[in-house]
């Protein structure tokens, strides 16, 4: 038996949000369900059964039969047990990411010994990867191309990469890209309407761009990207995914390129966590009246209400009202630190 928070379906994302930003969700279980719409969020022994009451007026608390999660395929730790001694498996980083062909992992130096173990592991276990790499070293402070080195497989960092009906070219060596984004860019493209003027600040190969060409053809989309590299394999891919009517590829620094474009825009988007407040007045002013920006950033968990503050700040300087019209948790960047993706809405 397990307590699980007992709520209505439409309140499931906020809730699981929250209650992981709380630490009080009990990650190995599975997500139940009842009949009536209603879900079982599995809880840990640290949860503080008022505020939940309070935060979730309608919800309750009770005692249920969930099961464990499975073993799940992409978890390394599992995919490696009775090949590396159960002491070492404790060091290794279970998460890794595939970019088409191509699988990406981190491995700790005390674990150097395994690195061809763990490699062929993952090939057994997936025969349609092909490159297996293996971070090696921090990303470029601009670019923010990851420095990889293939353990095992071809020896290439080109891959063709799918996403939500959308192909994509990818060069690991030289550009920016990131599978983790890809629920955002889904949410975001499932948002823009009919007619609207659409700007990707640090578009790099235009994911962003051709996630919401593809679910929303009725739009323009702008994506500007200072990478030559990452600009090129950009305008590849939307010849590829049919997009030019649609999609523009700019190359050059945002700060020059944005006031060249001549519009102002119904939704900026600025996927640049690490930079994106650098940048924040300048949407502000390219953003046209009633409109959206969607401000990635990396912020505190407990320094959500700061954020939300400064943003607004930045805004009310410009001289332009606007209000945060949700936040949404978007993975995590290091303890107690995630990524957050803040929707501003400016009037
Ligand atoms: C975190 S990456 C995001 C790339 C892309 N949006 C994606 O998710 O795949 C940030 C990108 O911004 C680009 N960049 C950095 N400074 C820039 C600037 N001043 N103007 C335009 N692009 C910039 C980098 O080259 C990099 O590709």
């Amino acid at each position: 038996m397990v307590k699980v928070l007992r709520l209505k379906k439409e309140l499931a994302q906020t809730a699981k949000e929250f209650l992981l930003q709380k630490g009080w969700l009990a990650t190995g279980m599975t997500m139940g369900r009842s009949v009536q719409r209603y879900v079982l969020l599995p809880l840990n022994d640290k949860f503080d059964e008022k505020v939940l009451k309070k935060k979730f007026e309608k919800s309750s608390i009770e005692n249920r039969n969930l099961k464990p999660l499975p073993p799940m395929p992409g978890n390394l730790k599992h995919m490696l047990q009775g090949l590396i001694s159960e002491k070492d498996i404790e060091y290794v980083i279970k998460s890794y990411d595939t970019v088409g062909d191509i699988c990406i992992l981190e491995i700790l130096p005390k674990l150097e010994k395994y690195e061809l173990v763990i490699a062929h592991a993952i090939k057994r276990a997936f025969p349609s990867i092909k490159v297996i790499a293996r971070k090696a070293g921090e990303r470029g402070d601009i670019f923010r191309v990851m420095p990889l080195r293939i353990i095992t497989g071809e020896k290439r960092l080109h891959t063709v990469y799918k996403e939500h009906g959308v192909l994509m070219n990818v060069d690991l060596a030289k550009v920016y890209f990131s599978p983790r984004a890809s629920h955002e860019r889904l949410r975001l493209a499932y948002l823009v309407k009919k007619n609207e003027k659409v700007l990707v600040m640090f578009g790099g190969v235009a994911p962003y761009a051709l996630v919401i060409a593809k679910y929303q053809p009725n739009c323009r989309v702008w994506t500007v990207e200072l990478n030559e590299d990452a600009h090129k394999l950009a305008e590849e891919n939307i010849r590829l995914n049919r997009a030019g009517h649609i999609v523009t590829a700019i190359l050059g620094d945002v700060t020059t390129e944005v006031p060249k474009i001549g519009e102002r825009f119904d939704r900026i988007i600025m996927p640049f966590p690490e930079k994106a407040w650098e940048f924040l007045p300048l949407a502000v002013k390219y953003a046209a009246p009633n409109s959206t920006i969607h401000i990635v950033l990396f912020v505190k968990d407990s320094a959500i209400e700061e954020a939300k503050k400064n943003i607004l700040n930045v805004a009310k300087k410009a001289g332009r009202d606007a209000k945060i019209a949700g936040w949404r948790l978007f993975g995590s960047y290091a303890p107690r630190t995630s990524r957050y993706t803040f929707d501003v809405l400016v009037k």
